[in-house]
């Protein structure tokens, strides 16, 4: 595939190849390993489907059935075969489930699930329909800018989040953006923490790790911190509007001199009338002085992020009912429904609802960036929510909370069949509330309330699901 670089610098370069050079140089201190493994096993609780979705550094993407629940994950399956007397790479896998199990952000894609036997680890997580950045660019051409702003917005979300976390990415690229697209709405999702790691405040990374395209100039000399991905980021929005990277080059050391030197060729993006507001943004993300490059949040407030972006008037009514125990029933079911069986992209428009009233970045919803978004106005029934929907007590909406609260119950009836069809085991149509509420008790982890002994050997259809969801 031919090069569309300027011949003065010679340095964008097609974006043409998912396998650029991967480069890694880490020195893997930290020392302790998953303690929590248990003797539950990958194959007992999932069926590997044949289908690859992916392929790369470390292991194979592929899709596997939940028999519990029937529903389809994605799953990363590394064969140890492939990495037999390298501990090192051992290390990283244990590492990045260590880091991302403690990640709650919705912009971000954990492991629902990790296991590990003799032959491989199995990291399991959901599956996004959708595919990444770099088939979507293949496929589709290159973005617009008011399209490329609602991922970029979407991924500074993220990377602000992981980085208030003191988690650095260390491989953001075109590869590890997922993405959704539902109903005009837009689900962005980063993955691949096989680089990820933490990094203390006013301390520095060392070694060379990344995709070359996407490195960040201090990278390459040895010595950064989480301004790496705002680099890479920056990146990647080249690469959307224009489908060249910024900085190219014959070979891995023309790639890094042409990064180094920080000289990106803007006549590309002049050729595509890029905006005044645009060329400033990228010049500030792809600053080659890290202390000058913008932070993830101040990216996700730029002028251009905002031009293009607008935060919708909330389209939501808030409804509101006393805490009773049919509330707590139908609240957990919502809850497990909305993890185990809505499909990711039906939650489109609530992901980039939670993103923007997430004004902090700290993954969760308080009471008052709620009242900043319903107006002060909805603050009783926004207290009546918070009530509610706080299944874990701790005073704040974390992302499925969020979701059980405002989901529309239209998507929640379409799932009611699907919901049943996994609770009914005997297939007689029909469930008892005892049964439900033990598997929704199992499932979330905790129990939820006292129920009338005489209401207890019930059972319920498929239009007692549809009145508890809606109720
Ligand atoms: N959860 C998922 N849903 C859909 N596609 C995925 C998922 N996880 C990974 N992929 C696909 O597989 C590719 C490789 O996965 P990744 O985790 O990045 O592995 P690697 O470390 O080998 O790059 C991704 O670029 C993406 O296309
Ligand atoms: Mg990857």
């Amino acid at each position: 595939m031919g090069c569309l670089c300027s011949s003065k610098i010679n340095s964008t370069h097609k974006v043409a190849t998912r396998s650029a050079t991967f480069c890694s140089t880490r020195d893997y201190t930290e020392t302790s390993f998953i303690s929590s493994l248990t003797t539950r096993s990958f194959n007992t609780e999932y069926k590997l489907l044949k289908t690859a979705i992916g392929s790369g550094l470390v292991g194979e993407i592929r899709l596997c059935r939940q028999f519990s629940t029937s529903k389809v994950f994605a799953v990363k399956v590394v064969s140890k075969a492939a990495l037999p007397l390298d501990f090192a790479k051992k290390r990283a896998i244990e590492n990045q489930v260590k880091i991302i199990q403690k990640v709650g952000h919705p912009g971000i894609l954990g492991f629902s699930d990790f296991f590990e036997d003799s032959c491989n680890y199995y990291l399991v997580m959901d599956y996004i329909s959708g595919g990444d950045l770099y088939c979507k660019l293949e496929n589709q051409g290159k973005f617009s800018e008011k399209a490329a702003a609602k991922v970029m917005k979407q991924v500074f979300s993220a990377l602000a989040y992981m980085h208030s976390n003191n988690i650095v990415h260390r491989d953001l690229k075109l590869e590890n953006v997922l993405i959704e697209e539902h109903e005009g709405h837009m689900l962005v999702k980063l993955i691949d923490f096989d680089t990820t790691t933490t990094l203390k405040k006013g301390e520095k990374l060392k070694g060379t790790s990344g995709t070359i395209y996407y490195m960040a100039p201090e990278v390459i000399n040895g010595s950064y911190t989480e301004k790496c991905d705002i680099w890479s980021a920056g990146v990647i929005l080249f690469s959307l509007l224009t489908q060249n990277f910024p900085f190219g080059g014959d070979s891995d050391k023309a790639i890094m001199r042409n990064i180094a030197s920080g000289k990106m060729d803007y006549s590309i993006l002049q050729q595509h009338k890029a905006s005044s507001e645009l060329l400033q943004f990228l010049k500030s993300l792809l600053n080659i002085n890290p202390e000058k490059r913008l932070s993830a949040s101040e990216a996700f407030n730029h002028p251009w992020i905002l031009k293009h972006c607008k935060i919708p008037k909330p389209l939501i009514l808030i409804k509101t009912h006393d805490k009773t125990f049919k509330n707590s029933l139908s609240q957990a079911l919502k809850l497990w429904a909305i993890k185990n069986v809505v499909p990711t992209k039906e939650l489109s428009f609530y992901h980039t609802m939670f993103v923007n009233i997430d004004k902090n970045f700290d993954g969760v919803l308080s009471k008052e960036e709620l009242i900043e978004y319903f107006g002060q106005s909805e603050s009783e029934k926004i207290d009546k929510i918070i009530e509610l929907a706080d299944w874990n007590n701790n005073g704040v909406l974390e992302y499925h909370e969020f979701l059980s609260a405002f989901i529309d119950e239209r998507i929640l009836k379409k799932y009611a069949g699907m919901m049943l069809e996994v609770l009914d085991k005997d297939k007689s149509g029909k469930v008892s509330i005892s049964d439900l509420i033990l598997f929704l008790e199992y499932q979330l982890e905790g129990c939820f309330g006292d129920f009338d002994n005489k209401d207890l050997g019930k059972e319920i259809s498929y239009e007692d699901i549809v009145d508890i969801i809606t109720g």
